[in-house]
Formats: C-alpha cells, sequence, structure tokens
C-alpha cells in the first residue's frame, strides 16, 4: 500500500484530504466528521464542507463548538485559493465532497494532497465512481503522480464476501484500496445524529478501531 504513494515531502504545505465520490449516500460525511475527530485528538484539523446541502455544517451546529471548526464552501473555483490560504493555520485540512457536482470534485482533486473514495461494496457504487477515478487520473498525469489517491470499503456488512469480491473490481481502476473495511455500523450514524461521533460514544469500540486503522494510513503516507 504505501509503496504507491506519492512523496509527501514535496509539498511544503500542511496536509490536506479530500474525501469524494459521486454518489450521494456513499458516506462521504460521515468518514469526513469521524477522520476529522480522529485526526483532532492531537493535532489541528479544519473540515471543509464542500456540499451545498451542507451535512457537515448542520452536525457541527449541533456538536454546538465541541469540535473541530467546520466551514463551508459552495464555490469550486473559490475551493483551492481558500483551502490553501487556510491550510497554514491547520496541521490537517478534510475536505468533505459533494455529491454530482464534477466542477467542485474536479477542484477538490486539484486541491488535495489525499483523495480518500469512500466506497459501498457494490458493483453499482464503484462504476458510479468512473467519472471521479477519470478525474483523478488526467490530474495524475499531470501533476506528476498527485494526488495520491485509494478506495476505501465502507458500510460493508459482517458476514458477507462482498467486500472482499470488490477488491478485486477495485484492482481494475488501477487505484489502491486501503486495508481493512469500515462496516456498517449504527454508531456511525447514531453519533453523528447527537453531534458527536463514535470516538465520543464508543471510544474503545470496534467502529473507533476501525477510523484508528485508517488513520494510521493516512498518517504513513505523509510520514505524520
Ligand atoms: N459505516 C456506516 N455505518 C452505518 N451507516 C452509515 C455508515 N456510513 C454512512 N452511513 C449512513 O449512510 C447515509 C449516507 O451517509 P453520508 O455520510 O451522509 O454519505 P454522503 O456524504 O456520501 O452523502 C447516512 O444516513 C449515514 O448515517
Ligand atoms: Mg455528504
Amino acid at each position: 500500500m504505501i509503496s504507491y504513494w506519492y512523496f509527501w515531502r514535496r509539498f511544503t504545505q500542511n496536509p490536506i484530504l479530500a474525501i469524494l465520490n459521486p454518489k450521494g449516500g456513499s458516506g462521504k460525511t460521515t468518514l469526513a466528521l469521524h477522520l476529522a475527530h480522529a485526526l483532532s485528538l492531537d493535532s489541528t484539523v479544519l473540515l471543509v464542507d464542500t456540499d451545498p446541502q451542507g451535512s457537515a455544517r448542520d452536525w457541527a451546529s449541533q456538536a454546538g463548538g465541541n469540535a473541530f471548526p467546520v466551514v463551508g464552501i459552495d464555490r469550486a473555483a473559490a475551493l483551492k485559493s481558500t483551502v490553501n490560504q487556510l491550510s497554514n493555520g491547520y496541521d490537517w485540512i478534510v475536505i468533505d465532497g459533494a455529491a454530482k457536482l464534477e466542477e467542485m470534485g474536479a477542484h477538490a482533486v486539484s486541491t488535495a494532497h489525499l483523495v480518500i473514495i469512500p466506497v459501498q461494496p457494490s458493483p453499482l457504487d464503484l462504476w458510479a465512481c468512473e467519472s471521479l477515478v477519470s478525474q483523478v487520473k488526467q490530474r495524475q498525469a499531470i501533476a506528476d503522480g498527485a494526488p495520491t489517491t485509494a478506495f476505501q470499503i465502507t458500510r460493508a456488512k459482517k458476514g458477507t464476501n462482498l467486500a472482499r469480491e470488490i477488491r478485486e473490481v477495485v484492482k481494475e481502476y488501477g487505484l489502491p484500496l486501503f486495508d481493512g473495511s469500515i462496516h456498517d455500523r449504527t454508531i456511525f450514524a447514531k453519533s453523528l445524529a447527537e453531534g458527536k461521533t463514535a470516538l465520543n460514544l464508543e471510544p474503545d469500540g470496534e467502529a473507533c478501531w476501525e477510523i484508528h486503522h485508517l488513520i494510521k494510513q493516512i498518517k504513513g503516507a505523509f510520514d505524520a
């Protein structure tokens, strides 16, 4: 996995992650909020909500100032310059992607150092990522391989082989896949509804373990 990673040290900026998938309901916001929370345990984090629906902003108002800051950017053309400016003030920036907004997706791809594509283990969901994968590859072709991009299986159902089968299909896209699946767990949805995350509600639970397992791989990619 690590061998795929782009040599991050060329970036003088703090790391910018983007959680992208053009399909609504693929788990972007859930993953973005959990990753941002996990990173905020020992670093400063800003979450940038690019979805006009503003779910991450709604979550933040529910959290009532007890969490990392969340800002909204709805103008695709403003994303890169705004995020680049903001990145001086935070150790990490996490961009929560918008559904169906090709232009926003393209700007997020050109802004981020690491793109994470959360995908549910179903061929339909994987096929829906085709346009994003081409955007990423076009960008990588002109930007010296950046952004590093990998799939993360999410909402995997316990006791099915689908996640394993999907791993085979993902290979056809020629992009790496993070180790370990994030499973379909009530705690992910329940905690967000309360303006919290699974890290607050069950810090020693399996959901947290899955998030920390991904965080370890992300930090490994940035040597952080
Ligand atoms: N790992 C998970 N386990 C259980 N429910 C999940 C999980 N990930 C996402 N969900 C639920 O799926 C729905 C869509 O997730 P969301 O993060 O809003 O997707 P997106 O931001 O891609 O539209 C929400 O109802 C959310 O609570
Ligand atoms: Mg969302």
